[in-house]
Formats: structure tokens, sequence, C-alpha cells
């Protein structure tokens, strides 16, 4: 791919979240920024993740997740979880990250955050070096509805607006 297609996509302006999934007791925890609404009706949300990430099997096998939008000061929080696994490190003790227990599904929600989405995997898609999951949000708050996104555009991690 050419370097001006390359600058021309991250040109787009994608929202920094965290990505949660819960297994046998484990949480775990993934910066993700290429995620989006997807359908109104029924409310789907696709997310992007490659498959060597620790995160994606767990979807896979438990078919849930929590999206948890970030906010502007949460940017070492981003740093943090989208560079170690959590094959080798609890990033949620590391961080000392309050959660609180979701709605529906089982994976908890993180607190601090502009919002949280309860997702149920409807269907998963490769595509290129990436898998595509698509989630029903069947719960959510809005309780950070005040706080400034964390966005990433042309590779930094900025504030919205
Ligand atoms: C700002 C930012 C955005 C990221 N977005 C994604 C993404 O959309 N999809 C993905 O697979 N990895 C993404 N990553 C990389 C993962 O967060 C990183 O590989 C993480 O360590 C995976 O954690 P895990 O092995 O515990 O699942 C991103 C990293 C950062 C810092």
């Amino acid at each position: 791919m050419s370097s001006e297609a390359m600058a021309a996509v991250r040109s787009l302006v994608w929202p920094v979240c965290l990505v949660g999934a819960m297994e046998d007791g484990r949480h775990n925890v993934m910066t993700a920024a290429w995620i989006s609404q997807v359908s109104h009706n029924p409310l789907l949300v696709m997310v992007s993740i490659a498959p060597g990430r620790f995160t994606h099997d767990m979807i896979v096998r438990t078919g849930e997740f929590m999206i948890s939008i970030l906010s502007a000061e949460q940017q070492e929080v981003s740093n943090f979880c989208g560079s170690r696994s959590g094959r080798d490190v609890d990033k949620i003790a590391q961080l000392q990250l309050k959660t609180e227990p979701a709605k529906v599904i089982r994976v908890p929600r993180i607190s601090g955050c502009v919002a949280n989405l309860e997702c149920r995997l409807v269907s998963r898609h490769t595509a290129g070096d990436h898998t595509l999951f698509i989630g029903e949000v069947v719960a959510a708050d809005t309780a950070g509805a005040e706080k400034q996104p964390l966005v990433m555009y042309r590779g930094k991690t900025v504030k919205f607006c």
C-alpha cells in the first residue's frame, strides 16, 4: 500500500476505547480504536481485533465484550492497555482500574469512562489481518457523558475538539 494511502486512512478519526472480556473469572482489557456503530435496529457495533491479541480468543470463547469509551484524561490507561498483553500482566490490577458489575453480560464495566456498552457477540468476520466482531448493545451507561472523549487521529491519541 502506498504511503499516501496509509496517510489518508490515518486521517480518519477513531474513538479510543477499552475492549473488555471475562473468562473463568479473569477480566482483561485492551485498547482499541477501530470501533464503529454499524446498525440502528438492532443496535450493533463493530470492533476490529487482530487474532494475536489475548482479548481476541476470550471474545470468541465467551461471546461477550464490553466497550468502555475512554475520556481525554485516560491517555495513560490507553497507552498501558494498548502496549501490554493480558497474557503477561493483570492490567486492571496494575492500573488499579475501578470496575462495576454489568447489567446483562458477565464482563464488568470500567468506572470513570465516557460510557460503557455491554455487547453480546452476534457474528465475526475475517477482514485481512483482523477479525471484525459485531456485537449487539444489550445494556449501557452514559455516566461520564459530560467528559471529553479521547480520539485517535494521524497515529496519535488526542482530545476531541
Ligand atoms: C491507541 C491504540 C489503539 C489500538 N487499537 C487497536 C485495535 O483497534 N485493534 C487491535 O487489534 N489492537 C489495537 N491496539 C493494540 C492492542 O491494544 C494491544 O496489542 C494490546 O496489548 C492487546 O492486549 P491483549 O493481548 O491483552 O488483548 C491499539 C493500541 C493503541 C495504543
